[in-house]
């Protein structure tokens, strides 16, 4: 990979067309959503997204989320259904991803999908990040834009931490306001399946759609491709449910406690999602092993929870 001057952009008309002629041109530019910033490529252009696995240095089996502009757009590449349709009134533009059987004519390039039948859309609620894919006019292929097993990036600055000198550009439009990754919901087959817990909580889903959602099977690595158990991995190691640091430790708390840094001071599981990656990167940057507070294990808690055990979990 040749390394190359990262250009840092940001939100004015002149900025965002720049960045989509570029992704049109088949560079790599990333962006920010409302979950975390991605790593947008040409969702078309197979050669621009061989250089997304590339720079993350991502296994090649897992496959990525197609952002469009509006639910129309999405139309245009899956077959789209009822269901689909209930949550796009009700979730789109927003942390929802769902995943559908690919439409004849889409014109994806095959290692999106990883050589899947199905396709991950979504459409982003981040102002910049819809003003960009209208200029694109096309599906962006964006994973997280963080080299992979890292933590994921909520900031420009967390982006160029890992990936500066690695890719064309940059746009930046300050922090994400979600800051976990998006709901990844499988429609695909005969029932609603969570694929992955995310910015949108099941529970949401659950009301909107009148029933409950069936847990992905962790057995099967086609209904959570890429779901590896070590991600989001900070340097240092990471303990769970810690009520106090042990020597040495610096404390992630949660909820009024004498902590190091707190995800939120009120106990507010939103909040707390925001400042998630954030406050890892910035305890990683200390070069001391973390210990986390417990957090329910409810609403946007269970992607905390998740991404939490992921970071704590044995590394391969
Ligand atoms: O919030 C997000 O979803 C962010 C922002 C940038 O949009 N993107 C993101 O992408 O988290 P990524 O690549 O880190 O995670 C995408 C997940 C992977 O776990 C992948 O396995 C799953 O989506 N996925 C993609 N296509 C799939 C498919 N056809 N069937 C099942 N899972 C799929
Ligand atoms: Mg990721």
């Amino acid at each position: 990979m040749s390394s190359q001057n990262t250009e840092i952009l940001g939100t004015s008309d002149q900025d965002l067309r720049r960045a989509a002629d570029l992704l049109k041109a088949g560079q790599l530019v990333s962006f920010p959503t409302e979950t975390v910033y991605g790593l947008g490529a040409d969702a078309r252009n197979g050669e621009a997204v061989a250089a997304v696995y590339e720079t993350k240095g991502r296994p090649s089996f897992n496959p990525l989320i197609a952002h469009v502009h509006s639910t129309q757009a999405a139309q245009e590449l899956v077959q789209w259904n009822s269901v689909a349709d209930r949550l796009a009134k009700a979730f789109w533009p927003g942390p929802l991803t769902l995943v559908l059987p690919l439409r004849e004519g889409h014109g994806i390039s095959g290692l999106v999908t990883a050589g899947l039948s199905t396709l991950a859309v979504r459409v982003p609620a981040q102002p910049t990040a819809l003003r960009l894919l209208e200029h694109v006019g096309g599906p962006v292929a964006a994973p997280s834009a963080n080299p992979s097993g890292r933590i994921s990036p909520t900031s420009a600055a967390h982006v160029l931490a890992g990936l500066s000198g690695k890719i064309t550009a940059v746009v930046d439009d300050g922090p994400c306001s979600v800051g976990v990754e998006s709901t990844i919901l499988g429609l695909a087959g005969p029932a609603p399946v969570l694929l992955r817990p995310g910015g949108l909580a099941a529970e949401e889903i659950e009301t909107v759609l009148g029933r409950s959602l069936v847990q992905r099977d962790a057995a099967d690595p086609l209904t959570a491709p890429g779901q590896l158990l070590s991600h989001y991995a900070p340097q240092a190691s990471v303990r769970l449910n810690a009520s106090k640091a042990r020597e040495g430790e610096l404390l992630l708390g949660f909820g009024p406690m004498n902590c190091d840094l707190s995800l939120s001071e009120t106990g507010d599981l939103a909040q707390a999602a925001a400042n998630l990656f954030d406050h890892l990167h910035r305890l990683d940057a200390k070069g001391c092993p973390i210990a986390v507070a417990p957090i329910p294990e409810h609403g946007l808690g269970v992607a905390i929870n998740d991404r939490l055990r992921r970071a704590a979990a044995p590394r391969s």
